[in-house]
């Protein structure tokens, strides 16, 4: 083996062993020490290991310690370590999954993952998939698969015609919609202020009784697993509401996607599969290394027409596993294969108990900076937890106090008009000593901020 691949290996391990013992926040030393790495190009190429050392000794410190257990902001994973392991090994295949014909072990990986997550996620068999590189390309992939066959239902080809003459497309989202969801909405150019804004209960699911009717080329998209609260659309009363009009349902489920894994929890996340096309991400709840998403579309006869690119004499034209047909990108790494290893080693059950896992610590969140006194603002059903602790100013303090102290780390947001910091479970790796760990040094800095 060439001495570089085993020398990132034993820095990989050694830093993985180590990533629960350090400050989550990487230190302002290490941040600065990164001055190092820049520098104009050197002229001369320098030694392999030499580089791979200089990566761990000044990239190492400056990272932030997501892969460990006390990392809580944004939604994020750790990066199982089988996953890992086959993404490393995936990497040294160097395979691009463009075309079954340039990968048959990627195209083939690529395939039985998107099954197993369409049958795990209880979505309908028919509908067809891609991996992407994240929850965003996937709503977007979605959502142009949408447009075409909102569009195309009333005689309008939008793929060959652009939209400039397009009939008008309403699109209907909560108010809780995520931003992601817009951006789609805007790069496909259907206006991103045009949207309907719905609006939502108090823990920020859509109101059905607050639908309009609808008619004419028209696209809902709902949430399940609401970035802030955890909570989800009646995605199946909102489906049986507008397809009869014809409208496309979406289901932008980033994290909340996966709850449905758990059997305790599929009747909180109910009717889904009524929807036509649904967005995931992989390296949130199912924790494979970033990045990866997935899309699904229950007509794929509308995602290959959306995704349609225009013939080259030296691409072989479409077969089943030429996943370039169904995706925005034709080069693409294989991230199957993460994902086939993360849930072959999984399994149902495995799945299952991340899911319930994550959920428990957040609980044992909520209760005991209850018991100590704070405020949390949302209904904990899911791995989201929203805390205050006390006025905007003194919430704002402890994040940042929280964030400087270094023995977890969380953001913050605003939720009806307070300021809240935001604990989001979301990794393997998040045992309750680190949970007790982290609620400990939270209740600490806080009454350090606000003696009683
Ligand atoms: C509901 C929802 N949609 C979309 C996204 C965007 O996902 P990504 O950053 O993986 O593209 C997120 C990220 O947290 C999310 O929670």
């Amino acid at each position: 083996m060439s001495n570089e691949l085993s020398d990132a290996a034993q820095r990989a391990q050694h830093y993985l062993e180590n990533v629960g013992k350090r400050r989550v926040a990487p230190d302002s030393i290490s941040i600065r020490a990164l001055d190092e790495l820049s520098g104009p190009l050197p002229e001369t190429g320098e030694e392999a290991e030499l580089v791979i050392a200089d990566l761990d000794r000044l990239g190492s410190p400056a990272t932030v310690a997501s892969a460990g257990g006390r990392y809580f902001g944004f939604v994020v994973g750790s990066g199982l370590p089988v996953a890992l392991a086959a993404n490393w090994l995936a990497g040294s295949w160097n395979q691009n999954v463009a075309m079954e014909v340039m990968s048959p072990v990627g195209s083939r990986l690529e395939r039985v993952a998107l099954g197993w997550i369409r049958d795990v996620l209880a979505l309908p068999s028919e509908s067809q998939g891609a991996f992407v590189t994240g929850d965003t390309l996937a709503n977007f992939t979605a959502l142009a698969a949408a447009r075409h066959e909102v569009l195309r239902k009333v005689g309008y080809d939008v793929e060959s015609q652009g939209m400039s003459r397009a009939p008008s497309v309403t699109v209907l989202v909560g108010n809780e919609v995520h931003v992601s969801v817009l951006r789609a909405i805007s790069l496909l150019g259907l206006g991103r202020d045009r949207v309907v804004r719905l609006p939502v209960d108090e823990q920020g699911r859509m109101q059905v009784d607050q639908l309009p009717s609808v008619s004419g080329p028209t696209i809902v998209c709902t949430q399940v697993g609401n970035v802030n609260t955890g909570t989800s659309d009646p995605v199946r009363e909102i489906s049986r509401r507008v397809h009869p009009s014809g409208a496309w349902v979406h289901v932008d489920g980033a994290f909340g996607l996966w709850a449905r894994v758990s059997p305790g929890r599929r009747a909180q996340i109910d009717g889904v599969e009524e929807a036509d096309s649904w967005a995931l991400d992989c390296h949130k709840w199912l924790n494979v290394p970033y990045d990866s998403g997935a899309v699904f579309v229950r007509n794929s006869d509308a995602l290959r027409a959306a995704m349609a690119a225009g013939p080259a004499a030296y691409l072989p034209s479409g077969g089943e596993g030429d996943r370039m047909e169904f995706t925005p990108e034709m080069s693409r790494r294989a991230r199957g294969v993460d994902v086939w290893a993360a849930l072959r080693y999984l399994g149902r059950s495995g799945l299952a108990d991340l899911v319930e896992r994550c959920c428990a610590h957040a609980r044992l969140f909520a209760d005991r900076l209850t018991a100590a006194g704070f405020h949390v603002l949302n209904d904990v059903e899911l791995n989201q937890v929203l805390v205050s602790f006390g006025s905007d100013a003194v919430t704002r303090a402890v994040i940042s106090a929280i964030q400087q102290e270094g023995t977890c780390w969380c953001g913050g947001t605003v939720w009806h008009g307070t300021t809240a910091m935001r604990i989001s479970v979301s990794s393997w790796a998040t045992t309750e000593t680190d949970v007790e760990r982290s609620v400990e040094a939270m209740i600490r800095v806080a009454k350090e901020l606000v003696p009683d």
